[in-house]
């Protein structure tokens, strides 16, 4: 089949990782007789340089046309030593996400038993964690209105506002997200407290009956912070709002040890993009050192989820995890004879093509 993807490199090793995840998709459709077209976009920081803009509308139009979106990273340093830029590299997140209704953010974490001495928990806390985080993406404080200073500036007031609808939705997409794992999914919440919280608890109530198959259990947000820490194999889905999600995210994804290992897709009604969940990490642009195996792995979700490829997800997973058993891995993982990052997408590549 041909399937047309929106490349979106954005800044810092975002290209050097990007580059491998491309390597390991044409090996994908030369062993299973697919084809692929990659269509390159700006955004971020090379967006806001070469356009003023950091989601410019001829990026949107490629990712409308595309059957899936692949992105790298975003974030440059020169914005974070000032936080009163007018212009951000994150505005392009956002705006992409709201413009093209990326309501639901699917962040797993799974724990690679060959790393897992890489965990800040104890080794017998970690064992057996595989967890998801869905995270509704275009609502809650992040969008609602208003948001503004008043006051000359004195004051600040950002909203959080949930319609039932749009609880209705991202539940959707947790329950059946369980149906395929081990049937649990966990709202997490404030209903101790917020009035949002309390409509999103009352919404998966009531739609609890319709999928009796799944197990529901209720955990205020401060709660499941440690609860995560303490005992992160209870979960299996966790289903939250924005800000929670965003927190909680940070949280689950330092518990492998192995940031630079992990996934994350962002679903719409009709787009869906796949990105590592680590950042443009600056430092270490230009190096060869990048991992790229959170790209390669976020391209395996894409042809799972997007494409409908499972086969050949399962052979880009099986090909990371040969990596790994044979460590062949980038200097940020245990392995005695470090590996570049474009010697680790070769590995995978070639692993794919002997499947
Ligand atoms: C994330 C990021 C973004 C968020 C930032 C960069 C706006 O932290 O994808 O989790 O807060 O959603
Ligand atoms: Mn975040």
């Amino acid at each position: 089949m041909d399937y047309t993807i929106a490349l979106l490199s954005g800044d810092g090793i975002g290209p050097e990782i990007m580059d491998e995840a491309v390597k390991v998709l044409e090996a994908v459709a030369q062993q299973f007789g697919h084809h692929f077209t990659f269509h390159p976009g700006l955004i971020g920081g090379v967006a806001i340089r070469e356009t003023g803009n950091p989601f410019p509308d001829e990026t949107a139009q490629i990712c409308r046309e595309a059957d899936a979106i692949l992105f790298g990273a975003i974030g440059d340093p020169k914005y974070d030593r000032d936080p009163d830029a007018k212009i951000r590299p994150e505005q392009g997140l956002l705006a992409m996400r709201r413009e093209l209704g990326l309501f639901a953010n699917i962040r797993p974490l799974r724990v690679y038993k060959e790393l897992s001495t890489l965990s800040p928990l104890k080794e017998d806390r970690v064992a057996g964690t595989d967890l998801v985080i869905v995270r509704e993406l275009t609502g809650g404080l992040y969008f609602g209105e208003p948001r503004e200073l008043r006051d000359n500036g004195r004051v600040a007031v950002d909203t959080c506002l949930y319609s039932i609808s749009e609880i209705e939705r991202i539940a959707r997409v947790a329950f059946e997200l369980a149906r395929l794992r081990r049937k649990k999914v966990t709202l997490v919440d404030k209903a101790n407290v917020l009035e949002t919280s309390r409509l999103w608890r009352r919404t998966v109530k009531q739609m609890a009956p319709g999928y009796p198959d799944i197990e529901v259990d209720f955990l205020y947000v401060d709660n499941a912070a440690m609860q995560l820490i303490l005992n992160p194999a209870r979960f299996d889905v966790i289903l939250t709002e924005n800000l929670f999600g965003d927190i909680l995210s940070d949280e689950s994804s330092v518990i492998s040890g192995s940031i630079g290992l992990l996934p994350s897709a962002s679903i719409g009604e009709d787009a869906a993009l796949f990105e590592p969940i680590h950042g443009s990490y600056p430092e270490g642009t230009g190096k060869s050192i990048a991992n790229p195996l959170a790209t390669i792995l976020s391209a395996a979700m894409m042809l799972r989820m997007a494409l409908h490829l499972g086969e050949e997800a399962t052979s880009v997973e099986q090909a990371v995890n040969q990596a790994i058993q044979n460590e062949i891995l980038t200097p940020d993982l245990p392995t005695r004879h470090p590996k570049t990052t474009g010697e680790v997408g070769n590995f995978v590549a070639q692993a794919i093509s002997g499947y």
